[in-house]
């Protein structure tokens, strides 16, 4: 049988469709990369804001119209809509075969093989880690392992807790054989990944442990993590960052907003003045380093100074690059039962103004790469033009290489001969890995 897996939202469901996809090649089903000769469809969805669902809806709704005609075809939701929607998915998405939450993939196989009349499966219980599953990885040198899953933190806003359950750590011991594994089958980058890593905890052993273990693999060049709470993050893991060459200098550190009075009705459990001085911490012990964050605007009650504490923040700190998101208010969280008060033309101003302001930062900042010498990694070849390559900086930031034929996973110094705020362009001199 001939599964094709759609996938939306965070890295964490990149992961967890190379999960299921590994969970299905074991049991002798084909995963293909076009949905035309497919025999089932999977989308593993994303229900962080309301932009998300209607989007994953949308798709869904699609697929299902093409399986009228084409009865053969199943049609499965995955991921975190799915888990929230529960029995009213077969109620909204008539037809739909299959409904799996994130911690409900190990049985999918069985359930391909005999599809169950009833399509949600509720998950006995979300304490799954998937511990001992190889993921299928096909994203070129860099592979995705997940250290931990679901979170305990509360943030007033947020839906993934009640989708993913509470955190649980994976055992150390297993991660570094995978990571082990994948070394030896040439990957030379690593992500870690975890609703908050920083928190990550198995049998004594915590993340700064964790990240200190698995840069002694031999032959492992780039350790990256991704998402830290600021609540967490400590001295020692910036010790630890700062000490280990192949632990990318790179923090990626959501604030979500500059204003303390935003940030208690966000539940965040820190202070502007404690992440400021995490940040002091950062610059003043990592060279080089880059840090990224998240941020939202039109939280319920933020007003013009709250919104103006976040632009100074932005100014102040100078991101390297932002991901800045419109409060999408989620049923179920308790922010749900504030009033969402901003309108949304003003959501879409404050929007804005953030994010033109992060987006001048980010030229000035990759202005100055202009004419340097890098050391790029090569991810893949551009989609754009075959001629041309993708990878990226230690920091982070995404390289796009002329003309230029070095294989992927090679490691090469690049001459910067253009910037965007997005991207830095450039020709390879030589190849030294
Ligand atoms: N509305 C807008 N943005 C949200 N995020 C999480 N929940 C919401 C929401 N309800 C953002 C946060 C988080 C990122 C992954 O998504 O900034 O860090
Ligand atoms: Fe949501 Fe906060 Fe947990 Fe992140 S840390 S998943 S924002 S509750």
């Amino acid at each position: 049988m001939n599964v094709h897996i759609k996938t939306y939202g965070c890295q964490m469901n990149i992961y967890d469709s190379e999960l299921v996809a590994g969970i299905l090649s074991s049991e002798g089903f084909t995963m293909i990369d076009n949905e035309e000769n497919a025999d089932v469809i999977l989308v593993n969805t994303c229900t962080v804001r309301q932009h998300a669902d209607h989007r994953a809806l949308s798709i869904i709704s699609q697929l299902l119209a093409k399986k009228k005609k084409n009865n053969y075809l199943k049609v499965g939701l995955l991921g975190c809509l799915a888990e929230r929607l529960g029995d009213e998915a077969e109620k909204m998405l008539s037809g739909i075969d299959l409904v799996l939450g994130p911690d409900s993939y190990r049985i999918i196989a069985d359930l391909l093989k005999e599809i169950p009349e009833k399509p949600y499966l509720e998950a006995e219980n979300k304490l799954e880690d998937y511990d001992n599953i190889p993921a299928l990885t096909k994203r070129g040198s860099s592979a995705f392992i997940a250290i931990s899953r679901g979170c305990d933190n509360r943030c007033s806003y947020c839906i993934v807790p009640f989708v993913r359950g509470d955190e649980r750590s994976r055992p150390a011991d297993s991660i570094l054989d995978e990571v082990k594994r994948l070394v030896d089958e040439g990957f030379k980058e690593i992500t870690f990944l975890g609703q908050n890593v920083n928190s990550y905890r198995s049998n004594g052993i915590e993340f700064p442990d964790l990240l200190a273990r698995t840069s002694d693999i031999q032959d492992l060049k780039r350790i990256r993590f991704t998402t830290s709470h600021p609540k967490d993050l400590s001295e020692r893991l910036i010790r630890v960052i700062a000490e280990k060459e192949n632990i990318c200098s790179h923090i990626h550190l959501p604030v979500q907003s500059g204003s303390n009075n935003v940030l208690k009705a966000m539940n965040r459990e820190y202070t502007r003045e404690h992440y400021m001085s995490l940040i002091t911490m950062i610059k003043e012990n990592i060279s080089y380093v880059s840090i990224t964050t998240d941020i939202i605007s039109g939280f319920p009650g933020e007003t013009l100074a709250d919104h103006q504490d976040t632009l100074d923040l932005v100014k102040t700190i100078e991101y390297d690059s932002a991901f800045t998101f419109k409060y999408s208010p989620r049923d179920g969280t308790g922010a749900f039962e504030l009033d969402d008060n901003i309108p949304e033309a003003e959501k879409v101003r404050r929007l804005s103004e953030i994010s033109d302001l992060q987006r001048s930062i980010s030229t000035l900042k990759n202005k100055n790469y202009m004419g340097k010498e890098i050391e790029v990694l090569v991810e893949s070849v551009s989609k754009r033009s075959e001629n041309d390559l993708l990878g990226r900086t230690e920091s982070g930031k995404n390289v796009v290489i002329s003309n230029c034929n070095h294989p992927v996973g090679s490691i090469c110094i690049v001459k910067v001969t253009g910037t965007t705020s997005q991207t830095l362009m450039g020709k390879s001199i030589k190849m030294i890995e």
